[in-house]
């Protein structure tokens, strides 16, 4: 027998259950709103804006430097100079926010990730330098430590080394999450996963007058094979090797789950949350959505632009219309936003109509 699971909310009476009973075919045909271009538009119920987008860039040490991710055709790791030219042209366009991570060096790297707690780290450098030029975008920061340790992990390592100690990492968390808040960052992200650490978070910048710094959790976040091109872009999968993040990470059988993260998420003061990866997890953004109503993202993650962008240049598919669809998916799916590696070209096509 198939038995629905109770999802603890009033289900949306069904289009079927509240309407006239409708004339069928032939006084019906669906087809004749479809017939032409300006009555598509006309009855159209979801559109992607410029607005929607949330732009992800990789910063690097050095100057003058752009270096092409392999497994990400089209998206490159810049230095800092390269990052404010191309913020600028993304605020240009419109988009409302980029969202700044790291490549470390491997010799910078350490078992604690000491760099992201020093203040003259990259991603500190890189937003103030997107600060000082005067650029009218958002910022908003990851705060996890996997781009900076030795393990590849988001957190601190136990003596063992097969679980990450939770509270030990929110300490350190907060004091990341400080140091972006104190060079400008708009938007506190924090990507890990640890349990508590978006109240340590909200607690720790409203105690240093960061009351108006903003927080998007990543709170339904899953143990996903979606995310191998990232690790590479900012030099943690050679870091993790096999290992798994399933301690911290969702299970990626498991719904209920992502609603009772959000839940917590909210109570201990997020602003906004996210669902991530995106695509496989569309289901989940309608669920958060209708549960909450409150300000909802998506993360089209690294293996999702790679399957795109990669099908796209293989000719496989047309990859500027599967960009564009896979972008309104998320709209109709109830996203307020996306971040996506398309946004610069999806805002070009956007904006040239
Ligand atoms: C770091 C982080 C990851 C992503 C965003 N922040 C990788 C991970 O958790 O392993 C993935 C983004 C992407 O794949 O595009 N915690």
């Amino acid at each position: 027998m198939n038995v629905e699971k109770p999802l603890g909310r009033t289900k949306e009476p069904d289009i079927a259950e509240t309407a006239p009973a409708a004339p069928s075919f032939p006084v019906t045909r669906m087809r004749r709103n479809r017939r032409t271009d300006w009555s598509r538009r006309l009855i159209r119920e979801n559109t992607l804006g410029i607005d929607d987008l949330i732009w992800p860039v990789f910063v690097r040490d050095g100057e003058n430097l752009i270096e092409p991710v392999a497994s990400m055709p089209g998206v490159d790791r810049l230095s800092c100079d390269h990052i404010v030219e191309r913020v600028a042209a993304a605020a240009d366009l419109g988009i409302p926010v980029v969202a700044i991570f790291p490549f470390i060096e491997p010799d910078r790297k350490d078992s604690v990730g000491s760099v992201s707690v020093d203040p003259g780290n990259v991603v500190c450098r890189a937003i103030q330098a997107i600060r000082d030029a005067k650029i009218d975008v958002g910022i908003m920061c990851d705060v996890a430590l996997d781009p900076f340790t030795s393990h590849g992990h988001d957190g601190l390592l136990n003596d063992a080394g097969d679980n990450i100690l939770n509270d030990e990492t929110v300490d350190v968390l907060v004091r990341q999450a400080i140091l972006q808040a104190d060079a400008g960052c708009d938007i506190i992200s924090p990507s890990d996963m640890m349990d508590g650490r978006v109240g340590a978070i909200r607690r720790a910048l409203d105690s240093h007058g960061h009351t108006d710094v903003q927080i998007m959790a990543y709170s339904a976040k899953y143990a996903s094979a979606f995310y191998g091109p990232f690790r590479d872009a900012v030099g943690s999968a050679s870091s993790l090797g096999s290992a798994s993040k399933a301690t911290y990470q969702m299970d990626p059988g498991n719904g209920d789950e992502a609603l009772r993260e959000v839940a917590l998420d909210l109570a201990e003061g997020a602003d906004m949350v996210m669902v991530k990866p995106g695509m496989p997890y569309l289901d989940i953004v309608r669920r958060v959505r209708e549960r909450f109503g409150v300000p909802t993202y998506a993360y089209q993650v690294s293996g999702e632009y790679a399957m795109i962008r990669g099908a796209g240049i293989a000719g496989w598919i047309d990859g500027d219309r599967a960009m564009m669809e896979s972008l309104l998916g998320f709209k109709r799916a109830g996203a307020d936003g996306v971040l996506t590696y398309f946004a610069v070209e999806a805002a070009k096509r956007l904006r040239d109509g």
